[in-house]
């Protein structure tokens, strides 16, 4: 059992449909569990053998939720000036190729999953490459750490260069193969992840509905409406489709469990269809204005699932706090300041309801997992000096949203377990 003193963050419902935010001073954990949050006095008194942290004025929050992400990407992370379909053919899959080889994937997952932890990051859903053995490789560096963990095997069978491409079949048997072998072990569940139409034929994408319909309680993730260059594509390699939605809504890819990474530029059909279809979308900040693709809606948080990610390596940061403020940026070029509550709410349980994980991380409550992260919210003198006229807990965390980074986390605990970091406090 341990407790952690602090100031423990945590949400009764979601800030954009009116929920609120409470600060608690202390949280007890145990068996990967939380198993009480409320005033220390009467943690220490109910569990008087428990091992005691006092983190003093640092936020201790449910760790992050990042709900979109590349990890083999990880190493072409801010390379320079291309648009999103030359960005792809420039850095993405040259570096995508190189996971054909076992030991160069294990390499980047457990690379990945490191800069995560240290940022903060808990829980991620990522792609892997068109290599099975990629998929493997992040499942294992996930469990290794104790993570709750989603993954898929990207399928491109158009598109892409030789090296990349898979077929209808062989996706759909690869997908099965790795869905069977690992969905539900441990915390780590199998995303059916069709990387987007463009690098599918109607025969892939109809291939991956079929299985999402045999094993229906598993995610499905791809890419919706990033960029217009792409959407004209989309209009060109789909004559019969209405839009870019009804490519995946087609082919059975449209349901609740459906999360569509960026979905910027949205006809109002597609929106309607979206909402009405209990889908989730995924804002990606720092990948919009990195690749250039354009500036989110955050209306649609008030009307359906929407989760917060960094989208490694298009998206230009490791860390939920950094993408915080580029959603913050976007919010205000919109005139849609968010406030610092509903950022925060995003970059967690947000994440986590868009991958229908509210119930589990994302969050602190009783019986909920036990990931949790501890922010110094003066982790650098310019953040210190900003929040001493701070008057009350959003002033004093806004400044880190807006300027930290990893030197902000002072510890990360995965399932009950201190990952990194420290036990003493400040
Ligand atoms: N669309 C299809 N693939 C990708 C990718 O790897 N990154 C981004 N940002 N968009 C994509
Ligand atoms: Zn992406």
């Amino acid at each position: 059992m341990d407790i952690l003193l602090g100031q423990v963050l945590r949400f009764d419902g979601d800030p954009f449909a009116g929920g609120r935010a409470h600060i608690d001073e202390a949280v007890a954990i145990d068996g990967g569990r939380i198993k009480a949050v409320g005033p220390a006095d009467r943690l220490r008194a109910e569990w008087p053998e428990a091992r005691v942290t006092d983190h003093g004025r640092c936020l201790i929050s449910a760790g992050f939720v990042d709900a979109h992400v590349h990890y083999p990407q990880t190493a072409i992370i801010a390379s320079w000036g291309k648009r999103l379909i030359d960005w792809l053919e420039s850095y993405t899959f040259p570096e995508e190729m190189r996971f054909s080889d076992p030991a160069y994937a294990d390499e980047i997952a457990g690379r990945y999953l490191d800069l995560a932890l240290a940022n903060g990051t808990t829980t991620v859903c990522t792609y892997a490459t068109i290599h099975p053995e990629s998929v493997e490789a992040i499942f294992r560096a996930g469990q290794d750490r104790g993570l709750r963990l989603y993954a898929g095997k990207t399928c491109m069978d158009r598109n892409a260069p030789e090296g990349l491409r898979d077929t209808a079949q062989s996706a759909y048997d690869d997908s099965l193969r790795l869905l069977d072998d690992w969905h539900g072990v441990d915390r780590l569940s199998y995303v059916i992840t069709p990387r987007f139409s463009p690098t599918s034929t109607p025969e892939q994408l109809a291939a991956l509905g079929a299985l999402w319909r045999e094993r229906p309680d598993c995610l499905m993730q791809t890419h919706l409406s990033e960029q217009t260059d792409e959407i004209e594509w989309v209009r060109e390699l789909f004559p019969q489709s209405r839009d870019y939605l009804d490519t995946y809504e087609a082919q059975g890819l449209l349901r609740e469990g459906a999360v569509f990474g960026h979905a910027i530029h949205l006809t109002d059909r597609e929106r309607a269809r979206l909402i009405e279809a209990g889908a989730s979308v995924v804002h990606c900040p720092t990948s919009n204005t990195f690749i250039g693709s354009g500036l989110f809606d955050m209306g649609l948080a008030r009307q359906m699932r929407v989760g917060l990610a960094t989208d490694t390596g298009g998206g230009s940061s490791f860390s939920m706090l950094r993408t915080m403020a580029a959603a913050y940026e976007i919010g205000q070029l919109r005139r849609d300041p968010l406030h610092p509550s509903q950022l925060w709410w995003l970059a967690t349980a947000g994440s986590a309801r868009a991958l229908r994980a509210e119930d589990r991380v994302g969050n602190i409550a009783p019986e909920m997992e036990a990931d949790l992260v501890v922010i110094d919210l003066a982790s650098t003198p310019a953040i210190e000096q900003a929040t001493r006229r701070a008057e009350d807990i959003w002033q004093a965390v806004f400044p880190t949203i807006m300027m930290g980074d990893d030197r902000a986390i002072r510890a990360v605990w995965t399932n009950g377990t201190l990952r990194s970091g420290c036990r003493s406090g400040s």
